[in-house]
């Protein structure tokens, strides 16, 4: 029988669940199914079994991204990567995320992202970081009242997701990367776990809403969402964390790269992080290039790249980037060609995705650029963009 990858069956599932707790459970038992049971199907779970047995297994979770205001990318978020550890090392999740390119590109989804363990060990797959997030630790006792925060109120009632969706909606479409409402995971955002309370709080003038935990350990507070459209919302979202203060001495949050927290709030004891959003790609250049929005200031005209990506193949090669009426098509070109701009694929994936730049891509010399005006066009036509998410996968 030898080495096989191919999707689960149902009747993969309970070996799958096994494989899951040993490599993120810390071993937990799983108990087998009972006689009668339907086992759950999971057609976008992949697995390497050996005879017949598995032993890696890797999910794609289908998402929608907002990618600016008025486009959605469809998008392979990459989860539950694991290898039983007496078969690690020999490949079999290098050949899942190879099997995973091939399944992306051919379900339409252009792009793709995961949360990693190793940064290194995705890069060497062709992901790259992508986007800038402040993860801010706010001395609460330090916020002054501010106006509209005796405005918010708590919500409460069954119809939470709906009252919350288009707020969340206007403001995704600021960034790049936040899943579009029908394929956010609204249960795990809004459920109360760990026996404690997510309270939903909404600033009526706007809708700009927080999602407020105390913390289990440390007297603490958690805002596991900020989600303020408005200057005054911002305002009255901050108004509101004033009065957790005689209860909570900090407030963790995490917050855009182009948030205006600093312009409203400064102390010393604001404590900020930068981190990078998650780890990004292009599944298929091509695909994903007919899909953008180009607008007239990008101008016309030609440009030739040459990409290198091993992984997904198809994306390897010297391109005519054509850019013409309102539209951005890219051709391989066969035979000789000498390239304006050089790149791999890592550089392609976070150009593409809008952060970092193109620009700050090449002054780290991660690109090669041998024609000004082209690498012009190329900069309008993948101008830098905030990129943001709002789900763990
Ligand atoms: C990560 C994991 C899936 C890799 O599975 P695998 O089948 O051994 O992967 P591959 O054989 O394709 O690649 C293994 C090679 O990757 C490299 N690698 C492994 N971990 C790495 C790390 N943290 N950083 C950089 N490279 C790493 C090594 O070169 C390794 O080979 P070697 O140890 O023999 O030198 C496996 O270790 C695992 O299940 N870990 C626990 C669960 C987990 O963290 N999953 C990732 C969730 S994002």
């Amino acid at each position: 029988m030898g080495i096989e990858i191919r999707s689960l069956s149902a009747e993969d599932s309970h070996a799958h669940n096994i494989l899951m707790n040993h490599a993120f459970g810390k071993g937990r038992v799983v108990e087998a199914p009972a006689a009668d049971a339907t086992p759950e199907a999971k057609k976008d779970t992949y697995g390497v079994f050996d005879n017949g047995k598995i032993q890696a297994a890797l999910s794609v979770a289908p998402f929608i991204a907002h990618w600016g205001s008025n486009r959605t990318l469809s998008m392979g978020g990459i989860a539950g990567v694991a290898t039983f550890a007496s078969a690690r090392g020999r490949g079999y999740a290098e050949a899942l995320l190879k099997k995973s390119l091939e399944v992306q590109r051919d379900s339409g989804q252009t792009i793709s992202a995961l949360n990693p363990f190793s940064w290194k060990f995705y890069a060497r797959h062709g992901w790259e970081w992508v986007g800038k997030r402040y993860h801010v630790k706010l001395p609460l006792r330090e916020l002054p009242t501010f106006p509209g925060g005796k405005d918010v109120v708590p919500v409460t009632q069954d119809n939470v997701k709906e009252l919350l969706e288009p707020v969340c909606t206007r403001f995704a479409r600021n960034y790049r990367g936040v899943f579009t409402s029908e394929t956010r995971r609204w249960d795990s955002t809004l459920d109360h776990s760990d026996g404690r309370t997510t309270h939903v709080y909404q600033y009526p003038g706007d809708g700009s809403y927080l999602l407020w935990r105390y913390n289990d350990n440390d007297g603490n507070g958690e805002v596991r969402e900020f989600i303020a459209n408005s200057p005054e919302g911002f305002r009255a979202l901050l108004g509101l964390l004033h009065y957790f203060a005689p209860q909570c001495e900090y407030a963790t949050l995490t917050l855009p790269a182009d948030t205006p927290l600093w312009n409203l709030f400064y102390h010393w004891n604001v404590d900020t992080n930068a981190r990078p959003v998650f780890m990004g790609r292009v599944v298929d250049f091509a695909a994903a290039l007919r899909e953008i929005d180009v607008p007239p200031s990008v101008g016309e005209g030609n440009v030739t790249v040459s990409v290198w990506d091993e992984q997904a193949v198809w994306n390897s090669g010297v391109w005519r980037v054509t850019v013409a009426d309102g539209k951005a098509t890219a051709s391989l070109i066969v035979g000789e060609a000498s390239p304006d701009v050089q790149l791999d694929i890592r550089a392609l994936s976070q150009a593409f995705w809008g952060t970092p730049s193109l620009a700050e891509i090449r002054t780290a010399g991660q690109i090669t650029v041998s024609d000004e005006n082209a690498y012009a066009l190329l900069s309008r036509l993948l101008p830098a963009f905030p990129v943001f998410t709002l789900d763990f996968f």
